[in-house]
């Protein structure tokens, strides 16, 4: 089981929900969490809350959809702390639409891809070298369940996570001994401010977010290559084994 105290971890879209209970997870546990978002008022609360539960704790405003805002935040962080030691690209947005009403609308594909993919990307090429440099290191993304089963009406969102999932793998599969390794984590649905504009998923059963930032510790302590639940997983080879059924379980669903 690795450690987790004193460990730099960086964690973006902190200021809410998954990542920003996470990071209170990881604090308690002793890290030095380093909060990345956009909206300053509440990476500074979730700092608050972490400091005044003795943990250690740092925030970092930046716009992870643009790129000198990540170039900047990369150069901040690599030069206070030379190399952190665990990168948690966690920052998202969805867009639940179906493909014949987005039309109109190449830019919801556009903008899927720029923060879910191209800004995890970049920054994970920004810290990676450090952590080769050391020989150790851990970059833990954020992906869904979807990704391993057919969902319609995230087309936008789901193909920019699969873009994650092959990245990732691929970046895994190279670095096969150098004592850097990726975890994709991939969630269920988990009850935060993201799905509360839509309705349906008031009445369908959620993972608390207490539990997903669970998930986060297990993934740094235990560097898997994926967390996901047993039910997902079986889902996913579903999904491989009949195409066919795994669309028609979809449909009827519903979500
Ligand atoms: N909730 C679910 O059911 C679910 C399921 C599967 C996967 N996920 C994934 O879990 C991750 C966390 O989502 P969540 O459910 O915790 O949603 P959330 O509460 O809406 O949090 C999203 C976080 O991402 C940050 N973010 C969004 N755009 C950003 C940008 N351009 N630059 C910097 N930060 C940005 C937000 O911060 P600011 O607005 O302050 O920038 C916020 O901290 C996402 O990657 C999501 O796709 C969620």
């Amino acid at each position: 089981m690795g450690k987790v105290k004193n460990k730099k971890i960086v964690i973006t879209g902190a200021s809410s929900g998954i990542g920003a209970e996470g990071a209170r997870q990881l604090a308690a546990e002793g890290a030095y969490v380093i909060l990345v978002a956009r909206r300053s008022d509440e990476l500074e609360q979730v700092v608050a809350d972490i400091r005044k539960n003795g943990g250690q704790a740092e925030a970092h405003t930046a716009d992870l959809s643009n790129y000198d805002d990540i170039d900047a935040l990369a150069e901040a962080l690599l030069a206070k702390h030379g190399k952190v030691d665990v990168l948690i690209n966690n920052a998202g947005r969805s867009i639940r639409r179906s493909v014949r009403n987005s039309l109109e609308r190449f830019h919801d594909y556009e903008r899927c891809m720029q923060i879910n993919y191209f800004g995890l990307v970049r920054l994970t090429l920004k810290l990676l070298p450090p952590m080769l440099e050391a020989g150790d290191g851990h970059i833990v993304n954020v992906t869904t369940w979807a990704t391993l089963v057919p969902s319609p009406r995230f087309a936008a969102y789901v193909a920019s996570k699969k873009a994650v999932d092959g990245f990732t793998e691929s970046l895994d599969t190279e670095l096969t001994g150098t004592g850097v390794s990726t975890t994709l984590v991939h969630y269920p649905l988990v009850r935060t401010p993201m799905i509360a504009p839509t309705k349906l998923y008031s009445q369908l059963p959620a993972m608390s977010v207490e539990k997903a930032g669970r998930w986060l510790v297990k993934a740094v302590k235990r560097r898997p290559k994926r967390v996901v639940s047993p039910s997902m997983f079986s889902m996913g080879v579903g999904t491989m084994m009949n195409p066919r059924m795994s669309r028609w379980v979809s449909r009827k669903l519903g979500i």
